[in-house]
């Protein structure tokens, strides 16, 4: 319990976007399951009302849950636990975002860089999903009072609005919210604020090709990208192609200024080592890429390779992941729809079912 009242709790979520990444391995799914050790209870949701914000083929989007799914397991995570589920299981999650609809503005959605982006010059024909995403964010991470949340810096202005949203209600409600006794800690609040865990720089992987863009499956050049199903040969053949620059590694992090290229290899070697990139530097630092490349390469294997084939053993057996999907869904029905419910009371709906 911290001193907002509140139980510690981690929550994060991922889409299930199919062909997983190392890029998403380093930035997200092995970040979280390391949570795990920290002592706070964890919370992992696939996010596929999320992911149905723009047009998802169905065949593949459930083979993309389980190979998320699968990712998870094979990475470590632990379903004892870790909760690990998928958001459409969990009514709680769009019900409280419909609640939330009515309480964040639209000068506020109007805001987000990510809308933007995503829905380009085409805003008229974007689906209203995509436009209110930030606040079934703010729902799957509030209908949980989680506290903490592991993410990426793309996320940070999704998780300012959650604390708008947590606020404004807390506000609005103040007066219902204390005649009911459900406010807590010093501030009185039903919501807590949840602070945002962002990734160091170092675990942000950027493509192989263009060191200033984030690795990604839609890239269309395969070899931009290590993805976790690729052989050890393909990993091996990706770093020898990797994009460069003919200068030799420098010795120290400052020498890495103005070459994204060399920066993200080191990078990744420091990420994967749990190093710093000074330390791999120092060590590297005067290498030509030629000499440098392989030991990275071996480095992404070692890390990678088993994980890859762990991963196409649980794929193997689709039943057993729907078993713990089910199972994580029970688990996390039972914190977060206690606390939609009150929500309900708070609101004023009346409640004689449950
Ligand atoms: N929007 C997040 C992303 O694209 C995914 C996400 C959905 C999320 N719900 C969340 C992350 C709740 C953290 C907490 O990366």
């Amino acid at each position: 319990m911290s001193e907002t009242g509140f139980r510690e709790r981690v929550f994060s979520g991922v889409q299930p976007s199919g062909n997983l990444t190392l890029g998403n391995y380093l930035g997200a799914i092995r970040r979280f399951v390391e949570m795990q050790e920290s002592g706070k209870e964890t919370i992992y949701c696939v996010v596929d009302l999320h992911a149905i914000t723009v047009w998802q083929d169905p065949e593949k989007l459930d083979r993309a849950t389980r190979e998320l799914t699968a990712g998870f397991l094979a990475a470590g995570l632990d379903p004892d636990r870790s909760i690990l589920f998928n958001q459409s299981q969990v009514p709680a999650h769009a019900e409280l975002a419909w609640i939330f609809n009515c309480v964040a503005r639209m000068g506020w959605l109007n805001r987000m860089t990510q809308f933007k982006d995503k829905a380009g010059k085409n805003r008229e024909n974007a689906s209203v999903g995509l436009f209110v995403y930030p606040n079934l964010m703010a729902a799957d991470i509030l209908a949980y009072h989680a506290t903490h949340v592991p993410v990426g810096e793309d996320q940070k202005q999704h998780l300012e609005l959650t604390r708008d949203i947590a606020a404004k209600f807390n506000h609005d409600f103040a007066d219902r919210i204390a005649a009911l006794g459900l406010g807590k800690g010093d501030e009185g609040g039903f919501f807590p604020l949840p602070e945002p865990v962002i990734e160091g720089a170092a675990t942000r992987v950027m493509s192989l090709r263009d060191g200033t863009k984030k690795m990604s499956k839609s890239d269309p050049s395969d070899m931009s990208r290590i993805n976790l199903v690729d052989s050890d040969e393909t990993i091996a053949r990706k770093i020898r192609k990797a994009k460069t620059d003919p200068e030799p590694l420098p010795s120290e992090p400052a020498g890495l200024e103005g070459r994204p290229e060399a920066k993200n290899l080191v990078n990744i070697l420091a990420a994967l080592e749990g190093k710093s990139p000074a330390a791999v530097l120092a060590e590297h630092g005067g290498k030509p890429f030629s000499a440098f490349k392989p030991v990275l390469a071996e480095a992404i294997i070692a890390e990678i390779g088993p994980i890859r084939d762990r991963m196409a053993e649980i794929l193997d057996g689709p039943a057993e992941i729907d078993r713990i999907l089910a199972e994580g869904a029970e688990r996390a029905e039972a914190i977060a729809g206690p606390i939609v419910d009150q929500v309900h009371d708070i609101v004023g709906f009346v409640r004689s079912r449950r």
